[in-house]
């Protein structure tokens, strides 16, 4: 592998991710493409300034022609979300931006694995593998995973345990259908609802806090982009080091859950250096289930209403 990476859209989420990428994983070149022509020329030059720190890089704008040699495409532009503003309000945006990009990449010779962050996520994961006619497992999103971080935080502090002891997800829609897995989840290998603090009103406070974060943060600095940065960076390095790591991302359904519908949506999945490994269809409750099947079938009344 060349471990080249290119990155489509460099705004704050592209801009972090950037730096987060050098700092944790050996790339060999990395190549930033965005309308804004000048945005890639600066920040290839500031980047550049902290490769003395680590491995030797070769950071430069590029165009989508010049995909055509790399491992990875990022592709984290799209209008983000305004202050009110949900996810699913950018679908008809960031649809025409998404096809304005996929298209030429692919013409670019791009034979690598696309991972989309820009919003609505599960939709542009899906439209991204539909417009590309790549094979599924080379498209990935980034899904519940920036959810499922934020739930830990949260039940972390609740618990006062250390946040890597937590093992729960978010899972369905990255967006307002989201749910968490509760039932199954385990802190410090004991069932999240045996501990004492946990009741029903715990969780469902719980359940809106992470689901109204992001808003929360764009509400008071404008934008979120630490956290979806780093895990864009958690995919990546484990797709250019060929290793073998599980999160809740945007997956191909393949019947799963009882799902009929043909989308990507945020499911414990499994990637490496082919990109989707397999999905793995955790057991779930009955209720939980059932939200599962609610967040598939909003993900397709909007793909429903997208003209390709
Ligand atoms: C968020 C954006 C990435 O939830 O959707 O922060």
């Amino acid at each position: 592998m060349s471990r080249k990476v290119f990155l489509v859209g460099d705004g704050a989420v592209g801009s972090t991710f950037a730096n987060d990428l050098l700092q944790n994983c050996n790339v060999e070149e990395l190549t930033i493409c965005d309308v804004a022509k000048e945005r890639p020329v600066g920040d290839s030059m500031d980047l550049e300034d902290i490769t003395p720190f680590m491995g030797q890089t070769n950071i430069h704008p590029g165009e989508y022609s010049d995909a055509g040699d790399a491992d990875v495409c990022v592709i984290t532009a799209g209008v983000p979300r305004k202050p009110g503003e949900t996810r699913l309000d950018l679908v008809a945006k960031n649809v025409k931006i998404l096809k304005s990009i996929v298209k030429p990449v692919v013409d670019s010779g791009f034979k690598g694995v696309f991972v989309v962050s820009a919003n609505p996520v599960d939709i542009l994961t899906t439209l991204t593998q539909k417009l590309s006619g790549f094979p599924k497992n080379r498209v990935i999103g980034t899904g519940t995973s920036l959810d499922s971080m934020r739930l830990r935080v949260e039940l972390a502090k609740k618990l006062n345990v250390p946040v890597a002891k937590v093992n729960s997800m978010v899972l369905g829609e990255h967006g307002d259908t989201s749910f968490e897995n509760f039932d199954e989840s385990l802190v410090d290998n004991k069932p999240l609802r045996d501990y004492a603090e946990i009741n029903d009103d715990v969780l469902s406070e719980i359940e809106t806090d992470v689901r109204k974060k992001g808003g929360k943060i764009i509400a008071n600095k404008g934008a979120t982009f630490y956290g979806v940065a780093m895990m864009l960076t958690q995919i990546v390095s484990a797709v250019l080091d060929n290793r073998s790591i599980c999160l809740p991302l945007s997956a191909p359904i393949n019947g799963e859950y009882g799902i009929k519908h043909d989308l990507y949506l945020g499911t414990p999945t499994v990637i490496d250096g082919n990109g989707i490994s397999h999905v793995i269809e955790i057991k779930l409750s009955k209720a939980e289930q059932e939200k599962m099947l609610n967040s598939a079938n909003k993900m397709q009344e909007v793909l429903d209403g997208v003209e390709l």
